[in-house]
């Protein structure tokens, strides 16, 4: 079974995608740490992320052994990546490997922005994770406070305004909510409640299914 989540940044889908894993004792994975590592990987080589061909060599020759660079986590890497995930040669580099990971049996949970839209149109199950702009800011900035980081809640609104803007008017895959995936809404649940509805919602679609 693939289960294909997407949604904004800071909406809880990255949580929810490895909570849902481990329910189904599938593995998960995080396709922002893929764009995340071409920007990290582009940038170490002395390219501009602007520059496509550059991102695209780099997607290209992208080791997934490096996916677990904490680096890729810090604020500012979801941004940059963000950059690079525009290009279309950049995407269709990450397809491949994405496609290959979610068709391992028994099955997988991917999240990102594109898995139910491209990267896995066929997926069993699709989720369409979000929360209001300023829950997912106000999200971020506590998390950021808690690990003693000086930040501002309206720089980080700003930033993700941005990158919201940025994903959602690209040309190519586009993050959008596919015809076929279920709403879930978290601005006013906790982690908890989300998983919990995130199960329900998918256990009702595997039996209509
Ligand atoms: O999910 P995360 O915040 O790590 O994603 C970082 C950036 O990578 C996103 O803002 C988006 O530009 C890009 N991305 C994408 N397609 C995906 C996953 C992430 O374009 N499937």
């Amino acid at each position: 079974m693939i289960i294909a989540i997407d949604g904004p940044a800071a909406s809880g889908k990255g949580t929810l995608a490895k909570r849902i894993a481990l329910h189904f004792g599938y593995p998960c994975l995080d396709t922002g740490l893929l764009y995340r590592a071409v920007a990290r990987d582009c940038a170490n080589a002395g390219h501009d992320l602007e520059d496509e061909a550059a991102a695209a060599n780099a997607a290209g020759r992208l080791n997934p052994a490096t996916l677990a660079d904490p680096g890729l986590r810090l604020p500012g890497a979801g941004d940059k990546a963000s950059i690079v995930a525009k290009f279309p040669r950049v995407r269709a580099a990450l397809l491949e490997f994405q496609r290959d990971f979610a068709h391992l049996p028994p099955g997988a949970v991917l999240d990102g922005r594109d898995i139910g839209t491209v990267v896995c149109p066929d997926a069993d199950v699709k989720l369409f994770v979000t929360a209001d702009l300023a829950i997912r800011a106000r999200r971020r900035f506590e998390e950021q406070a808690a690990r003693g980081e000086a930040v501002s809640y309206e720089r980080i609104l700003d930033v993700i305004r941005g990158r919201d803007e940025r994903d959602a008017g690209r040309p190519d895959a586009p993050m959008k909510m596919a015809a076929d995936a279920l709403l879930l809404d978290t601005s006013t649940l906790s982690v908890e409640a989300a998983v919990d509805a995130a199960l329900a919602m998918i256990t009702a679609a595997v039996k209509i299914n």
